[in-house]
């Protein structure tokens, strides 16, 4: 199959560490030009940063063909715990804002400051990172859930406005992949985790970044306004 990457230009954020890492090196190795913003030098969170961190891309390659939205971050807590009759903690407000700062507003600046060069351009795909908890949910991801279900809801809203510029949006929901954080749990945690995985196993960086490169190629040029779901069968028939 010929994906026809090569030479496109890839911008990927948070693409430093985990799945963000491995999505540079399989676009890298279908002979793309991989451009990675992450921090400290470019902070998805900050307009002004992403506008001259796109404009460094226009100028140095002259276009941006694919945008990968991949930064993101955790930072768990429950809603509400309680204990004894009382209030033990609540999500605080910094906690709350900090995930729908990176991954949400982080997603729709870059986006936003992307997507007029690439209707000039005649076109471009943009690849988001949701998560299958944005679509079912999971205990002390308050913030993290709600983002990655803003994320899909992105996707399909970009999706219908967009499509007409012949600029593709789709979204990938990971399921657990052995990212160093991931692996950093209690062998017991992963343990369960693939016991409750149909193929029984967690997926590698690789699974996720394949799902990308596939999905930004022209083997998936009819494939838009998509959530794929590549968690091993994790969660089914949503
Ligand atoms: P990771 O923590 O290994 O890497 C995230 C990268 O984003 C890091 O390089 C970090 O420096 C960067 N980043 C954080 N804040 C940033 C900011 N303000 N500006 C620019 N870059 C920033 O995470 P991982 O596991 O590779 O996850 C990547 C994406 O996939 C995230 O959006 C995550 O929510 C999503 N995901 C991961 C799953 C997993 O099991 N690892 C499951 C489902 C979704």
């Amino acid at each position: 199959m010929n994906l026809n990457l090569k030479d496109k230009v890839v911008v990927v954020t948070g693409g430093a560490a985990g799945i963000g890492r491995a999505t540079v090196e399989a676009f890298a190795s279908e002979g793309a030009r991989t451009i990675v913003w992450d921090v400290p030098d470019v902070d998805v969170t900050k307009t002004d940063v992403v506008n001259a961190a796109t404009q460094q891309v226009i100028d140095a390659h002259g276009r941006i063909d694919v945008l990968v939205n991949n930064a993101g971050i955790v930072r768990d807590s429950q809603l509400v715990k309680w204990k004894d009759g009382e209030v033990v903690s609540t999500m605080d407000d910094a906690t709350f804002d900090a995930v729908v700062s990176v991954n949400l507003k982080g997603v729709f600046l870059c986006t936003r400051a992307v997507v007029p060069h690439m209707i000039r351009n005649g076109g471009g795909v943009i690849l988001n990172a949701s998560s299958i908890v944005g679509l079912y949910g999971n205990f002390g991801q308050t913030n993290y859930a709600a983002t990655k279900a803003g994320v899909i809801s992105f996707t399909r809203t970009w999706a219908r406005e967009l499509g007409k510029y012949r600029i593709r949006v789709n979204a990938v929901a990971p399921g657990f992949i052995a990212t160093d954080m991931v692996k950093a749990m209690p062998q017991k945690v992963l343990d369960g985790v693939a016991g409750r995985t149909p193929l029984g196993i967690l997926g590698e960086p690789a699974d996720i970044a394949n799902a990308y490169v596939w999905l930004a190629s022209d083997a998936a040029k009819f494939v838009h306004g998509a959530v794929l779901s590549v968690d091993g069968g994790l969660v089914m028939g949503t």
